[in-house]
């Protein structure tokens, strides 16, 4: 699949978004509705809010279909974030802090942020949320 990528900018600091790598989870625009708003174009509004909550929202995104960086330094941080496991309605299981990740082929895997693990069984990336859940109406 063809990689798309837009930018949206409020001149401190640019909002990268990928609509491919989405899963969906609507984390975006639950926490921060006046900025994502996907009924609206553009979706993504980065004047209505400051610098401080676009980053603090974005860090929540579980995919990395959002992310950011500082117009001055071209470079996203990651931030530090104690571990909590929230069940996202007919979606994944979000797992906000950092972590290791232990396949079943052996291998341990670093995530930090949030990180989605699929719920429904379709994802096409186990043990990861890829958004399939959304094309087989998983509830639950
Ligand atoms: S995956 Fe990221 S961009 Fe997509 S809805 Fe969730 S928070 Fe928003
Ligand atoms: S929960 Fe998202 S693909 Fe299964």
């Amino acid at each position: 699949m063809k990689e798309i990528t837009k930018t949206y900018t409020n001149d401190e600091i640019t909002i990268v978004w990928k609509p491919n790598t989405c899963i969906h989870s609507r984390i975006c625009f639950s926490g921060l509705g006046k900025v994502f708003n996907p009924a609206e174009r553009p979706w993504v509004k980065p004047e209505n809010a400051s610098s401080e909550e676009l980053m603090a929202q974005i860090d929540k995104c579980p995919s990395g279909a959002l992310s950011y960086y500082k117009n001055n330094e071209a470079k996203t941080e990651n931030v530090e974030v104690e571990t909590i496991a929230e069940v996202s309605e007919n979606g994944p299981l979000l797992v906000y802090g950092n972590l290791k990740v232990k396949k079943n082929d052996g291998t341990i895997e670093q995530k930090n942020k949030v990180t989605a693990f699929c719920r429904c069984g379709a994802s096409g990336n186990k043990p990861y949320c890829d958004g399939s859940h959304r094309k087989i109406d998983f509830k639950g």
